[in-house]
């Protein structure tokens, strides 16, 4: 990120984007979300599309975790992903970190069966995407159409203070288990290595 004076935030249909306004240095990338930036705020449905979930309100005034998966019940995010984050809840908690969020390009039946497998409830919420609308605002839909029939989400993961993006680790390859993990977020948050 170049700081040669005011950066300016764009939220687009498909990503939050930086340009430099005294001089012509766009930062357009790779498109993913910046730290630092706002969450977009969009319309994701719990357990039954009449639950209806602005993404705006999971994170206001508190601090948390968003973290997306290519899809609920795939064998990395069924294996390790979820239950991860399902088993250091306690251990986010005690860091003041109480909101911890899942989201997932799949339909909300899917993903309410598929929290009830990994007894999310009362520490991830699982939450569905069905239009990418949202992850797209992210700038993290990855086209999987070859092999889970339609775009999905890179696997990632963010710290959240107060709707600001503080931390955003995505997995280089999309799909990997490595730093969207709950371990290495939980790390990041101890050693301090969050922005501003
Ligand atoms: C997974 O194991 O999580 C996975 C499998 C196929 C495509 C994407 C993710």
């Amino acid at each position: 990120m170049f700081h040669l004076g005011k950066t300016v935030q764009l939220s687009t249909a498909t990503a939050v984007r930086s340009f430099h306004t005294s001089k012509a240095v766009f930062l357009f990338g790779s498109g993913v979300i910046k730290e630092g930036a706002t969450l977009p705020n969009h319309t994701l449905f719990e357990n039954e599309p009449k639950n209806k979930v602005n993404t705006k309100d999971l994170f206001a005034g508190k601090k948390g975790l968003l973290f997306g998966v290519p899809g609920a019940f795939t064998p990395g995010c069924s294996k390790t992903h979820l239950p991860g984050y399902v088993n250091a809840a306690s251990d986010f908690k005690k860091l003041g970190y109480d909101t911890i969020v899942c989201v997932t390009v799949n339909d909300p039946f899917v993903c309410q069966a598929w929290a009830k497998e990994h007894k999310a409830e009362g520490k991830v919420r699982v939450l569905a995407d069905p239009d990418a609308k949202f992850t797209k605002a992210l700038g993290l839909e990855k086209d999987m159409t070859a092999v889970l029939g339609n775009v999905r989400s890179s696997r990632y993961a963010m710290v959240v203070d107060d709707n600001k993006v503080k931390k955003v680790f995505v997995e280089p390859d999309g799909t990997g288990l490595t730093c969207s993990l709950s371990n290495s977020v939980l790390d990041a948050i101890k050693k301090g290595d969050l922005a501003k």
